[in-house]
Formats: C-alpha cells, structure tokens, sequence
C-alpha cells in the first residue's frame, strides 16, 4: 500500500526566491518521510517570473493549483525588473491576489530570541533575552484590499475597512494561539484616531469573553513600535490589522537580526500558504549567500499547521538552533568570527541534523 500524499504547489517566484526555496524543499521531503507521507510537488511561476513566462504575476491556473494544494510554499516576489510594470500587473498584486483568493486571513508571524545570535541583533543582549512574539496578522483584508481606492487628479487613496466577522475570525485564531502560549494576547489598534479601528477593539473585546483564561491587553501602534524594540520579552501574542501587521512584523526582525531568519504561516479554511517574510533581495540573488533558514523555519510552521505534527516543526526548529549553535551563519547573521557559509551549505547542515534528531528519536 503506498502512502497518503501531501500535495504541495512550491511557488520560487524572483530574486532570491528559488535559492532560498531548493533547501526548504528539501527539509519538507524529510519531514513529510518522517509523517509517513508521500510527497508530491509541483511548481509554478509566480510574481516576477510568471510575468516573464505568462504575462501576469498570479494566473488563474497558477492559483487553482494552488487552492487544489494542502499547503503552498513560496520564496519571495518582486524586483527592479518589474518595476515598470502597470500597478495593476505587479509581482507584489500577484501575491496580493493569491492570499485573497486563498483566504488565509491569519498571517503567523513568529519573532524569537536566537541566543547564538544575540549579536547580530542591533537590540541589547539583555533586551531581547526570552524574547518569544507570534505576531498575528490580519491578511486579506484592511487597507491593502479595501474600496474605494485609487489615484486621479493629483488624489491618491485607499480605505480601511473592517468588519465585525473578519475582525472575529483573526481574532480567534490569536486568542486559540495564546491558549498554547503564555496565555496573554495583545490587541494593536488605533482606536484613538480610526472609527475601523474602534470596531476592532471592540470586537476583540467582546470575543475575549469566551476565552477567559487569555489575558487580553489593548495597545496603540504607534507605542505597541516602541515596545516591541524596547521591551520585546514582555510580549506573547499581538494580533492586529493588515497594515500594522506588515509594519510590526518588520520591527519585530530587528529581535533576530536579519529578515531572512523569519518564517510565516498564513492560514485560513483551505490551503495553507507558508513563506518567509523577507523579500526578493534582487542586490544578493544568484550569489548564493541568502539565508534559507526563513523559509526552512517556514516548513516547520508546515509541519505544525498542515500536517499538525507539531513535534516535527520542533524538531525542524532544534536543527536550526543547533546548526546555530554551531557557529554557522550566512552573510546577513554573521558578527565577527563566526564561520560565513553559503545558502546551500546552510541548508545541507540543517538537513544532516534535522535526520539525525530523526533518528534518534522514532516516533
Ligand atoms: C509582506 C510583504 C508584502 C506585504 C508585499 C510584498 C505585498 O511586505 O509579506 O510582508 O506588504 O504584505
Ligand atoms: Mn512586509
């Protein structure tokens, strides 16, 4: 009898996109080796290069295989290549529509502390000590997709707009995550300034009613920036619209160091989509030296989510920090004396560790 498939579409998309994507094709074969899954994928252009190949950044056959899928891996999109490109066209729409079409509404961003790179992080060792953050990300909806938006006569504009039921569903998915956390959730708003934004607090507000056991915070975003570069340890889960998620999720980088070390989940009621956060780098592409472990890190929230195995992505995640651990790191994590490697041997190391906690420990 042959073994149940995992169906994945992986999208490489630009730049850096396909270096950083190869390794992290490679940890998800072994994890799915280990679930006891066969695994089939199949890859598409997307972004930039499905522009190139098809003429538009996300086509309707690019975006069915994908909610055909169980999950969705993609490198990254965009580049100077395409900057010329109509609005309408552009790689950062294609992925746009792939989120919308897909419905993840629940964009995981996770941020934490890596002590062997405490150095390579511009925040003060004792700062970012502990520091653990699940940034949950409104995804498909606010400022990014709301109507009316547009720019005529010298007028440019877009319209955030929430309603009670989007704000409801990400809000659930934050409060079930702080369940399995610390138990505390804080909602970013700018209620002080924004109607859409007084809705949201108040929705939040109400849903924490049924989770009594979650300590819910309110924070402006503005103050909620400063927090998280001052006092990042303080923090479990922060749940916010789509905008602020984007802004946040960036600062939130500032804890390891590099973009390139973090991954991302987004979840919604089909298909999964997991990505690193970072962009294209099209300065570094084709040299080799991107950091894989973003979109590594991202198989492991795969593991997590899709196949809910949990232990899997944890054992993904104890690859990582032990190849950490021992002094390697790429271009944009290294300070000082560590050993500098490239994105390949990045991922090998990571792969040889991953099989060895494998094996050591049989499930
Ligand atoms: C991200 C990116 C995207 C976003 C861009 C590329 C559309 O910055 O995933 O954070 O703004 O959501
Ligand atoms: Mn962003």
């Amino acid at each position: 009898m042959s073994a149940p498939e995992l169906r994945v579409v992986s999208l490489p998309g630009d730049g850096i996109g396909p270096e950083v994507l190869a390794p992290a094709l490679e940890v998800l074969a072994t994890v799915a080796d280990a679930a006891g899954l066969g695994l089939a994928v199949e890859e598409h252009p997307f972004g930039g290069a499905a522009i190139d190949a098809l003429g538009e950044p996300a086509p309707a056959r690019v975006i069915d295989a994908c909610a055909g899928a169980r999950a969705v891996l993609l490198g990254a999109v965009g580049g100077p290549k395409w900057d010329s490109v109509p609005a309408a066209i552009r790689p950062e729409r294609g992925l746009l529509a792939l989120r919308s079409e897909l419905g993840v509404y629940a964009n995981l961003r996770p941020a934490r502390f890596f002590a062997p790179l405490a150095d390579a992080s511009p925040l003060r060792p004792e700062r970012i000590q502990g520091a653990d953050v699940l940034i949950v990300r409104e995804l498909v909806g606010g400022i990014y997709f709301g109507e009316p938006r547009g720019e005529a006569d010298d007028r440019g504009f877009n319209t955030m707009v929430y309603t009670r039921d989007e704000i409801r569903r990400v809000a659930r998915v934050a409060f079930e995550a702080a369940r399995t956390r610390q138990g505390r959730l804080l909602s970013v708003d700018k209620a002080n300034v924004l109607e859409v934004m007084q809705l949201w607090r108040r929705t939040v507000t109400e849903l924490s009613a049924e989770y009594p056991d979650v300590k819910l915070a309110h924070q402006y975003v503005d103050s909620c920036a400063m927090q998280l570069v001052s006092w990042p340890a303080e923090l479990d889960v922060v749940v916010t619209g789509n905008l602020f998620g984007d802004i946040l999720s960036d600062a939130a980088g500032a804890l390891t160091g590099s973009l390139g070390m973090l991954p991302s989940a987004s979840l919604g009621d089909g298909a999964a989509l997991y990505e690193p956060i970072h962009g294209s780098a099209p300065d570094i592409a084709g040299a080799g030296v991107a950091n894989p472990l973003g979109a590594i890190l991202s198989v492991a929230m795969l593991a997590q989510y899709t196949l809910a195995r949990p232990d899997l992505g944890r054992a993904v995640e104890a690859a990582v920090d032990a190849v950490l651990a021992d002094g390697l790191r790429t271009r944009d994590i290294a300070s000082g004396a560590a050993s500098v490697v490239g994105t390949r041997e990045m991922g090998d190391a990571v792969l040889d560790r991953l099989r060895r906690i494998l094996d050591s420990d049989p499930r």
